[in-house]
């Protein structure tokens, strides 16, 4: 197996991962359109990186970092304003969540704290060490950055990767409320 940095060629595969295994999230409701504007945002930015873990010429898993998460939401702001109305009018109970996003507290400024923002591994691929080789090389990229610390969010109620965190050796920080949903925020050293 073999795990790189997201290429152009990659965006379609890692939107439709993201969409079928994230869908939890207001972002894999926006259609697969705004997910891959999405990432070929992402791409552009040097603060935010995604790696792909590779079997057999197949993408398998992908993780979605950036050393300052604060700049997302102006990012979808400016470069998917477009693809957010498309949306909006083919599902439009999706601007309430779209308007909370912002104040999602991952978005606060946190100094050099690395984020995960988002990591899925398919189903039938899943418990065989990709996600902990995807959250390494997340890591060793924070160091480049000069993180020293890395954190991420997650439902309560996603009891596999809640599991996941703790089995990997993040250490519960706190947990909040975020539209009627228990997150629970992990940190972990890089
Ligand atoms: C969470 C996720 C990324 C883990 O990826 P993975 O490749 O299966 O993880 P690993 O194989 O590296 O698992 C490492 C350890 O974590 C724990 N773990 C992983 N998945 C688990 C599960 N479903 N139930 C209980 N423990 C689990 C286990 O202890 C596992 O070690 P083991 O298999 O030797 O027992 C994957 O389950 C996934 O994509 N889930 C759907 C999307 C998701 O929930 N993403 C996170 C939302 S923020």
């Amino acid at each position: 197996m073999l795990i790189k940095k997201i290429a152009k060629k990659d965006i379609n595969q890692v939107s439709l991962i993201h969409r079928d295994n994230l869908d939890t999230g207001v972002i894999s409701h926006m259609g697969i359109s705004f997910l891959e504007k999405f990432y070929e945002t992402l791409l552009k930015q040097d603060n935010i990186f995604t790696f792909v873990a590779i079997e057999d010429s197949k993408i398998v898993g992908f993780a979605t970092a950036a050393c300052d998460l604060k700049s997302i939401p102006r990012l979808i702001i400016q470069n998917l304003w477009q693809e957010i109305l498309i949306s909006l009018f083919k599902n439009p109970f999706l601007l309430y969540k779209l308007i909370q996003m912002p104040f999602y507290p991952s978005f606060k400024e946190h100094g050099q704290i690395g984020e995960i923002f988002s990591i899925a591994v398919l189903p039938e691929h899943q418990r065989a060490g990709i996600g902990t080789k995807l959250i390494k090389r997340c890591q060793r990229e924070f160091k480049r950055y000069k993180c020293k610390l890395f954190q991420l969010s997650v439902r309560k109620k996603i009891k596999s990767a809640n599991n996941f965190y703790v089995k990997i050796g993040l250490k519960k920080k706190s947990q909040g409320k975020f539209l009627g949903e228990d997150i629970i925020f992990y940190q972990g050293k890089v």
